[in-house]
């Protein structure tokens, strides 16, 4: 079934980057950039009521820049893969070409709730990679925004 991750990944930093003079979010390969989160589509497909697979892949790229190209971070290729408390969320490295580098796992997400349509996160706690990503801004172990799993329910 087909449904997408609605994820804003960390609204202050949102913020921060969108109230740079150069500071530009954008996204494509199907991300959508919407009011108060992102959504990346699910590649991977899901069934409804069925625990969550041990890899659910997403399609769509999310890049933030400011600081005159200083700050760049892009989030590319962004996969869930389980982990004994729940899955780690891993993407693409930004210079990876064809799987070339090995993917940098961001954070690790426990679920709160999973109903049949929809799986939301309890804890988005950013890994050491994951910090330096965000030029250690963050500490490890702090919290990135909740997630959210979303499928299409299909019209009668
Ligand atoms: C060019 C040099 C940079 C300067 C002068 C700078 C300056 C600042 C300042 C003043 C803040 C505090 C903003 C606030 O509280 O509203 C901040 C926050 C932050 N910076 Fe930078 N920064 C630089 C480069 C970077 C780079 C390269 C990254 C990431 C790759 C980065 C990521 C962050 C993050 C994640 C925050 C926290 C935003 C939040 O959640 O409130 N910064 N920076």
């Amino acid at each position: 079934m087909t449904g997408h991750l609605s994820w804003p990944i960390k609204t202050s930093f949102r913020r921060y980057v969108e109230a740079m003079p150069d500071g530009v979010v954008s996204v494509d390969s199907g991300a959508r950039l919407l009011a108060t989160t992102i959504h990346f589509p699910l590649e991977t497909p899901l069934t409804p009521g069925e625990p969550l697979p041990s890899e659910i892949r997403f399609a769509g790229d999310v890049q933030f820049e400011g600081h005159g190209g200083r700050l760049a971070i892009l989030f590319s290729e962004l996969r869930l893969e389980r982990t004994a408390g729940g899955h780690r969320l891993t993407i693409d490295h930004p210079w990876s070409v064809d799987g070339s580098l090995p993917r940098i796992p961001v954070a690790e997400v426990r679920w709160n709730r999973l109903a049949s349509t929809h799986a939301s996160s309890e804890s988005v706690s950013l890994s050491s990679e994951g910090a330096s990503l965000f030029n250690n801004a963050y500490e490890r172990g702090s919290q990135l925004d909740q997630m959210s799993i979303e499928l299409d329910v299909a019209s009668p």
